[in-house]
């Protein structure tokens, strides 16, 4: 027997079935999906499906080469009979707004779009945070409002209400200003930062000078009152980036959208500017963040396109479902309607049988091999199935098949096979 060979450290498999060390099955994934696909639906997003590698330079131009992701995370390699370096995305964002670009879709008219999939990230794995993980992300093209904004934070309370988990999250927002705002910002930042240099850990010291706004966002207890003390973006902020945050407040408040102002919110990808937020939970331990997004204007026209206003964000799918599966809602529909059980003698007339059941409508999940029917019967109860149907020796020499209720409600009845879907839909509904 060959060695086993193991799934590589901090990537998943989705089994039918929850395991030890990974509380989410692909039955309640997919009901999510599905979920996914009705709510991008309901807000008139579309749906766009891009390469899982692309060009590293991509994420270099787009997220900055001094973040984490870009700078530690990234899974990068070199094509094999190609000096082209290529990349695992970490991210949505980069590659969606590669193919708008590529594909011109901004020409006629703005765009509205979302994505869904795995990403690839080098980090630490614990629960929540994984190498291989997967999001759902949104993306608005070509708009500048703070309608569009709030558009996007009305899109996320929608989901969260459906799910069943709007009172787990809890929303921070923020405004990074403009590219000069941020300059001057950050100017005063770093003279503050200079003169605590002493009290600052090596990675905040070594941040101050490559992506100081990102100190802010430490999580060491030791530097917290520095950090709260520091010059606030807030008090840089222009008019027109004020006015711009306080429509989007507006219009938050408008639809008794609850928030925290944090002005330390900074985000970990550089292309961000205005509107940032993030949704939080305190239910998933240090993986709090479970959604987060903002405005990255800008980012169009330096990734070769004609330049145009945009705003997105993207939520942890692993994160959001362990919170969905402790707090909130999400019906799964793995079980069959129908277990189909045989008799070898029988057998094809109950390939007919499922044939017929499954035209009707139904899904039939039919028993493989000649176990007995008591067997049979055992796995068509744990299969979860309403109904069981039994196609015997004797039902199939009559062309007939016996129907079961698994719920009792209705006993068992043996007909012409051809009757059996009207027999189910009217036990179904009695
Ligand atoms: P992000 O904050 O880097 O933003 O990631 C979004 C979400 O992905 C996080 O809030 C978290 O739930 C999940 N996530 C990130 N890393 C991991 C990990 N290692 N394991 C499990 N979940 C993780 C973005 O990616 C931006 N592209 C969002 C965006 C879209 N901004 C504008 N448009």
């Amino acid at each position: 027997m060959g060695q086993k060979i193991q799934a590589v450290k901090g990537m998943n498999d989705l089994l039918p079935a929850e395991q030890k060390d990974f509380k989410l099955s692909s039955a309640f994934w997919q009901a999510f999906e599905d979920t996914v696909v009705r709510w991008t639906r309901r807000f008139g997003y579309s749906q766009i499906r891009t390469p899982i590698v692309e060009q590293t330079g991509l994420f270099v131009r787009s997220i900055g080469e001094e973040t984490d992701v870009v700078g530690k995370e990234m899974y990068t390699f070199a094509d094999s009979n190609d000096t082209l370096s290529l990349s695992l995305r970490p991210e949505g964002t980069a590659s969606c707004l590669r193919a708008v670009v590529e594909h011109n879709l901004l020409y006629n008219s703005p765009q509205k779009l979302w994505y869904m999939g795995p990403m690839f990230r080098r980090e630490r794995p614990q629960k929540g945070r994984y190498r291989q993980f997967h999001q759902v992300g949104v993306e608005a093209l070509g708009f500048d409002g703070p309608d569009v904004d709030a558009e996007m934070i009305a899109m996320c309370a929608d989901l969260w209400r459906e799910l069943g988990i709007a009172g787990e999250l809890t929303l921070e927002i923020n405004s990074l200003g403009n590219r000069e705002e941020r300059a001057a910002h950050r100017a005063a930042l770093v003279a503050y930062l200079q003169t605590h240099e002493n009290t600052l850990d090596d990675d905040s010291r070594r941040r101050m000078h490559t992506n100081p706004l990102r100190v802010l966002d430490s999580k060491n207890p030791a530097l917290q009152d520095i950090c709260n003390a520091a010059p606030h973006l807030s008090d840089y902020l222009g008019a027109d980036s004020l006015a711009h945050y306080t429509g989007f407040k507006r219009l938050l408040d408008a639809q008794g959208i609850a928030y925290t102002e944090n002005p330390r919110l900074v985000r970990g990808l550089d292309y961000y500017n205005l509107t940032v937020f993030e949704w939080t939970t305190d239910k998933l331990g240090a993986q709090a963040t479970v959604c987060g997004g903002g405005r990255y204007n800008g980012l169009i026209g330096e990734l070769g396109g004609k330049d145009a206003p945009a705003i997105g964000f993207a939520m942890g799918i692993e994160r959001l479902l362990l919170l969905v599966r402790e707090y909130g809602r999400l019906k799964t529909e793995a079980a069959p309607d129908i277990y189909l059980m045989q008799q070898e003698e029988g057998q094809a007339a109950a390939m007919r049988c499922a044939t017929l059941l499954r035209a009707a409508g139904f899904n039939v999940l039919q028993h493989s091999g000649a176990q007995s029917l008591k067997n049979q019967m055992k796995k068509a109860d744990a299969s979860g199935a309403r109904f069981a149907v039994i196609v015997g020796a004797s039902e199939a020499e009559q062309g007939a098949a016996t129907l079961k209720d698994m719920q009792g409600w209705n006993g068992q009845q043996t007909v012409a096979a051809a009757a059996l879907p009207e027999l189910i839909n009217q036990w179904k509904n009695a």
